[in-house]
Parts: C-alpha cells; sequence; structure tokens
C-alpha cells in the first residue's frame, strides 16, 4: 500500500526549519538530529524511486516476453493464449470484486453492531502541516486495515473541518469510505451518549482491561511526538468524561515512553477486538524488530516480512521487550 510509504519517525519529525537570523542557532544535537533526519529522507527518497524503476523495467520484461511468446507460436496456440490470459484476468476481477464486496457488507454492518471508536481530529491547530499529512495517512491505514478485519469497528472521525477536512478530501476514494465523518466535534455529535465516552490516553490513571462494546472509545489524532504532553488528558478531564490506558506495562516493558501512534492504538484495538487477548494484540502490533530483546514465544514469525516493513514505515521507534511473568 502506497500509504504506508512513510516511516513514523520522519512523518512524526520533519526535519527543523533552517534558522533565520533572528533565530538562536540549532544546538549540536539538534544539528546532528537534523543530519540524520536529512540522511534518513534522501534515503528513503532513494529507495522508492529505485522500487519504482524496478517495477517498470519489470513490467516491460515481462511485456517483451508475452510479445515474443506470441510471436514464437501458431495462429491458432496464439489465440489460446490469449483467450487463456483473458479468462485468468476476468477470473481475478471477479475475485476482487467479490472481496470489495464482502469488505462493503462488513463495514455496512460494523456501522449498526461494531465496537464504536472515535479519532478525535480537533488538534489540527497544534500540528504542522507535515505532521497533519502524516496523521492523514495513519487514517488511512487504520480504514484500510479495519476494512481487512473479520469485525471490524465501527470507525468515527469527528472534527473533519479545516485543513485536516481538506487533506482527507484529497485521498482518493476518500468520499466513498464507509465511516462515520462529522464536522463537529465528538462532545458535540455524541452528546447523547456523553457517559459512554472513554479517551484513551496513556496518561489516564485507568487500565484498560476489556473493551466494553457500549463503550465509545476515542483516540487523540495527534502527531506530535509527545509535544503536546497530557494534552488528551486535559481535555478529557476538562470535559468530564472517562479516560484509560492500554495496559501496556502488564505485558510489555517499552524502552522509551508508552505513548504509542493513532495507528498503532487502532490495530491493537482491533487485534484485541479479534483475539481477546492484549499480549498477543501489542507483540503483533508494536514491531518486533524494535525490541532490543527477541520474545521467546514465537510472535515475530505471525505476519513475516511484509508486516515488519509496514510497521517500520509507520511506528514510532517504540523499543519494547516482555514483561516477564
Ligand atoms: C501520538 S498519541 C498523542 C499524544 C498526545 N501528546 C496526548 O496527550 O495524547 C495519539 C493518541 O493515541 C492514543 N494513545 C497513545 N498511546 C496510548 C496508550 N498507551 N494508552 C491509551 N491511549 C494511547 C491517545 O488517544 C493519543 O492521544
Amino acid at each position: 500500500m502506497e500509504a504506508v510509504e512513510n516511516d513514523q519517525s520522519a512523518l512524526e519529525n520533519p526535519p527543523d526549519p533552517a534558522p533565520t537570523p533572528l533565530q538562536q542557532p540549532l544546538s549540536k544535537s539538534a544539528q546532528k538530529k537534523l543530519l540524520k533526519q536529512q540522511r534518513f529522507e534522501a534515503k528513503k527518497a532513494e529507495k522508492k524511486a529505485l522500487t519504482k524503476q524496478q517495477k517498470r523495467q519489470d513490467l516491460e520484461r515481462r511485456r517483451k516476453e508475452w510479445e515474443e511468446t506470441l510471436a514464437s507460436v501458431t495462429e491458432e496456440e496464439r489465440s489460446k493464449l490469449i483467450e487463456s490470459r483473458r479468462s485468468l484476468r476476468k477470473e481475478r476481477m471477479e475475485k476482487r470484486s467479490e472481496e470489495r464486496g464482502r469488505k462493503i457488507e462488513r463495514l455496512t454492518g460494523a456501522r449498526d453492531w461494531g465496537q464504536k471508536i472515535v479519532i478525535d481530529l480537533d488538534f489540527a491547530h497544534l500540528m504542522t502541516p507535515t505532521e497533519i499529512h502524516s496523521l492523514v495517512q495513519q487514517i488511512m491505514y487504520c480504514y484500510a486495515v479495519n476494512g481487512r478485519c473479520s469485525s471490524p469497528c465501527h470507525l468515527w472521525l469527528t472534527g473533519c473541518e479545516g485543513e485536516m477536512g481538506s487533506q482527507l478530501q484529497r485521498l482518493p476514494g476518500f468520499d466513498k469510505w464507509i465511516i462515520e465523518k462529522e464536522d463537529r466535534s465528538y462532545i458535540e455529535a455524541l452528546e447523547d451518549q456523553k457517559e459512554s465516552l472513554v479517551y484513551l490516553t496513556a496518561d489516564a490513571e485507568t487500565v484498560l482491561e476489556e473493551l466494553d462494546p457500549k463503550k465509545i472509545y476515542i483516540v487523540g489524532g495527534l502527531v506530535d511526538r509527545n509535544r503536546w504532553k497530557g494534552i488528551t488528558m486535559k481535555k478529557a478531564k476538562e470535559q468530564g468524561i472517562q479516560t484509560a490506558k492500554l495496559p501496556i506495562g502488564s505485558y510489555l516493558k517499552m524502552s522509551s515512553s508508552q505513548v504509542l501512534t493513532v495507528n498503532q492504538v487502532i490495530e491493537i484495538l482491533l487485534k484485541f477486538m479479534e483475539t481477546k487477548d492484549w499480549k498477543v494484540s501489542f507483540f503483533q502490533v508494536i514491531p518486533q524488530r524494535k525490541r532490543p530483546e527477541a520474545d521467546s514465544e514465537g510472535y515475530q514469525k505471525v505476519e513475516g516480512e511484509e508486516k515488519e516493513e509496514k510497521d517500520d514505515q509507520l511506528d514510532s521507534k517504540k523499543k519494547c521487550i516482555e514483561v516477564p511473568s
């Protein structure tokens, strides 16, 4: 998926602008960080261009091979080959359209019976355009993951206004997404269900043990490298709504903070809905490669290399180790 071709660290940590004469010069460590970031970006762009070129070459090679094959056979064999290719294509397209149909059914069904999860998009004013872009990519990823789930959640986007709204609108096919899009904030849109609202925040005291289908879980739509520390906790407190944190500490020892990215939180919730097992959910979503110690239970092989790569592109370089039981 093209959308995941973003490294979360890059997304969440755009290079600082060059200092103007009025600004303080960058400290040595900030300069080092900036240089590292720029090198990373350059490498990423190079890799992307290479992959694109490779794809083009592969396509061209296959086209040539096909033409050569056709040229080397009799008229009758050629017709057979063309016909067989046509029917293969048709089959593939039918399969895809069936899959799409099933996905639409699942997502439509989730509107009636799915676990409600809100992404609170009221923080655009606190993010840079790059961070907003990164958040939009994360939302796109969340939507795709939700669509693949056998029991998807009922996803809400609240506060889809301004820059946030226009960046979302630019996503291909966004208009057709089976998702609740709400310009108002969740507190207005879900006014009559205020008692059911639970803001998920790493700063909460309450630990989320189970998912209650009657509750509506809110995830803060923020990409901020925790620059706005405690902002969602403060917001929930002021609004008088419940808060809870994921039970990360009971299963993993993170080498950095327990603040996860939006897509990681949503994916963990989806995995938990499917498995009813926090440990499995954390281990499958928080990239194994980022853990300093290999876990002994083989979770690393669950979704293979491809998953590992996607995580690499979206996670925020969390490192974790399993808490010994
Ligand atoms: C990148 S974090 C934003 C951090 C932000 N400074 C804050 O105060 O929430 C994105 C969102 O994911 C959710 N989140 C991240 N880590 C979490 C955790 N350990 N437990 C519960 N929710 C978490 C929160 O809803 C959070 O707002």
